[in-house]
């Protein structure tokens, strides 16, 4: 198992870094089971190098994080809502920012639920 992520200043990859498994970012090459960490772009949608990722690795990928901000209102985080609707990917948790301890939390017991 590892954690991709996909961050342009760095709260993603705070929040990938922060599970305790190896993390790489989404430009890297991938031939296992991963978590995707991600981010939204132009009001709740998914950047293209998140979407670029999928296009090639979807059926790695076990579950979808998205952080995103919520003075975005009603798109707060809706980036992970298309990625579940295009790629059928579960979305594990919606973060603001880089996230806090509870949300390192519950996303540590869905990847130990998985056997990680
Ligand atoms: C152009 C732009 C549009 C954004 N749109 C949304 C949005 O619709 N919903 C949301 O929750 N966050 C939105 N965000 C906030 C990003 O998700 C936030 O900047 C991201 O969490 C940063 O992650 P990173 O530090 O890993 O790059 C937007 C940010 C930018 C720059």
């Amino acid at each position: 198992m590892i954690v991709v992520y996909d961050s342009l200043t760095g709260l993603g990859k705070e929040f990938a870094e922060a599970l305790g498994y190896p993390a790489q970012s989404v430009d890297m090459d991938l031939n296992e089971a991963c978590l995707l960490v991600t981010r939204n772009v132009g009001l709740g949608k998914i950047p293209d190098t998140t979407s670029l990722f999928l296009d090639r690795h979807k059926e790695l990928v076990t579950g979808v994080v998205v952080n995103g901000n919520k003075k975005f209102g009603p798109f707060y985080c809706k980036a992970a809502d298309k990625i579940n609707k295009l790629y059928h990917i579960p979305v594990i948790r919606k973060i603001s920012g880089s996230g806090d301890q509870e949300d390192v939390e519950f996303v540590k017991q869905f990847l130990k639920g998985q056997g990680n």
